[in-house]
């Protein structure tokens, strides 16, 4: 397996602690199937919940898992995104994310991706109540549902 992927494009898959994330396993095959070399990384909670999978997930990815920030000086786990995709997104997550709010790693890397002009797309996994929140639609529609350059105009 090691190397078949070595000119595959590089996605980093974020997810949050929603329930679709107990399925990340196969959203990793289904992707690596398709040719992409897949970084996961998830929220702390996310991290918790799929707490006896990680290791097998590192395994399938063939990377760390990550949901911490490195330390200054360290090196860079994984290489360069060229897409980015966070599914399942949360409220939490998303809403962190619209307000520049970066203590998650992943938000914070989701919110460079941004910067850098790296095609990122967001799926959120919200219930209803949390979406009638004041400033939900606005959230999304300024910075977190498909964002990247293709999607500016
Ligand atoms: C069983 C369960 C299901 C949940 N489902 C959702 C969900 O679908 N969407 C959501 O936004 N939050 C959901 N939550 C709440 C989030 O897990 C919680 O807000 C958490 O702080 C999110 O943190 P994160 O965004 O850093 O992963 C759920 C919590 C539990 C325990």
């Amino acid at each position: 397996m090691s190397g078949m992927l070595s000119s595959a494009r590089t996605l980093y898959l974020f997810a949050s602690a929603a329930p679709p994330v107990l399925d990340v396993a196969g959203v990793v095959e289904n992707a690596r199937r398709d040719g992409w070399d897949v970084c996961l990384g998830l929220t702390p909670t996310a991290a918790r919940w799929l707490e006896t999978e990680l290791e097998h997930l590192e395994t399938l990815t063939e990377h760390p898992v990550r949901s911490e920030y490195k330390l200054p000086g360290e090196p860079d786990a994984w290489p360069p995104a060229d897409a980015v995709l966070f599914a399942p997104a949360t409220f939490n997550s998303l809403t962190s994310w619209a307000l520049g709010i970066t203590s998650s790693f992943v938000v914070g890397v989701a919110a460079e991706a941004i910067g850098k002009n790296i095609p990122t797309v967001a799926v959120p996994c919200v219930n209803a109540a949390y979406a009638r929140r004041v400033g939900w639609s606005a959230d999304l529609r300024q910075r977190a549902l498909p964002v990247g350059p293709h999607s500016e105009s």
